[in-house]
């Protein structure tokens, strides 16, 4: 039997990640980037909001690739090296190993220590399978180590992480992807337009399970920061902008509240916000447009009934 592989790719220093916060927080429209949503309790709760029978996107992705796998591996042909980007748990994958012709299983996550387990485990279940486990944060850029192989590789990004990208960042990261491919494919998954009170229900469910998630960044920038920032003083707020096409996460003051740091404060008026997440629901052919212009071809999408998600492949190798 093989053994995984792990690697970690260098960190941001925490002195960096305080400035990037504090800055965001000072601004005159604050804004924290979605990655810090994910602390150990955060990455917890998103878990359980997938289970949610109000958070659509999970279980009617899974429902595509459960309906047109076979399809989707026809089209792949082989895969060769398989990059998961966000592997977290690395289920969505694992689930494609019978389907998809795999050699090389490379899971990539912020942090390569959420994926210890779940690889050794895996590995268990396909002991001939090169497995590799690489701590990166992919976001700004996908720079794969050399450890990865020099092959084509088919990058999977499932989950519909991409709308938590602007369109113009979205456009970057696939350009990104489509040079770390190697002249390999990249398969997809992409959450599309709907009716507003499908999409609002899904992130501003009953039992307030996104609520949580979205206050629990307060105590992971607390942290981070030691701003004084209190829970009790923010409330969640999820709204579709219909002009952007996206849903916003922010958090809402519920009265005047100054939040204090070390060497600095910012005040909020009662009903300022803090903007926290933006997931943007495309339309099949704008999203399509999107992958031409990052260079991918041989386009094909899988979708629900309803229309509500699309999973794309996609190649990039030259003619
Ligand atoms: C991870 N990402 C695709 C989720 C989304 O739907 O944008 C994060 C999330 N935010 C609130 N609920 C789920």
């Amino acid at each position: 039997m093989k053994t995984p592989r792990f690697l970690q790719i260098a960190q941001s220093d925490p002195a960096a990640i305080r400035a990037e916060l504090l800055a965001g927080l000072s601004a005159p429209v604050a804004t924290i980037s979605p990655k810090y949503l994910y602390d150990a309790l955060g990455s917890r709760l998103f878990a359980a909001i997938t289970e949610l029978e109000e958070y659509y996107p999970t279980r009617t992705e899974a429902a595509i690739f459960a309906a047109h796998a076979p399809e989707m591996a026809k089209t792949l042909g082989v895969v060769g090296t398989l990059v998961d980007l966000g592997a977290g748990n690395c289920e969505k994958a694992a689930r494609l190993f019978s389907e998809f012709d795999v050699a090389r299983y490379v899971a990539v996550d912020i942090s390569v220590d959420y994926l210890r387990d779940s690889l050794h485990c895996l590995q268990r279940q396909h002991p001939q399978m090169d497995m590799l486990g690489v701590g990166l944060d992919f976001s700004t850029h996908i720079r794969l180590p050399d450890e990865v192989g020099t092959g084509p590789r088919t990058l999977f990004y499932p989950g519909s992480s991409i709308g938590n990208f602007t369109p113009a960042d979205a456009l970057g990261f696939l350009r990104e992807a489509h040079a770390a491919s190697l002249g390999g494919a990249l398969l997809i998954g992409v959450d599309l337009v709907k009716p507003r009170e499908v999409l609002e229900l899904a992130y501003d469910d009953p039992l307030q399970v996104t609520a949580a998630f979205n206050r629990n960044l307060l105590r992971h920038l607390r942290r981070l920061t030691s701003a004084d920032l209190r829970i009790e003083d923010w409330r969640h707020v999820a709204l579709f902008n219909e002009q952007e096409s996206r849903i916003e996460m922010h958090l809402e003051a519920v009265h005047a509240v100054t939040v204090r740091w070390p060497g600095g404060q910012r005040h909020f008026a009662r009903g300022e916000r803090l903007h926290t997440e933006n997931s943007y629901k495309w339309r099949v052919d704008d999203f399509a447009a999107l992958l031409r212009q990052a260079g991918f071809s041989e386009l094909h999408h899988w979708s629900d009934e309803l229309g509500w998600f699309a999973i794309f492949a996609a190649q990039a190798r030259t003619r």
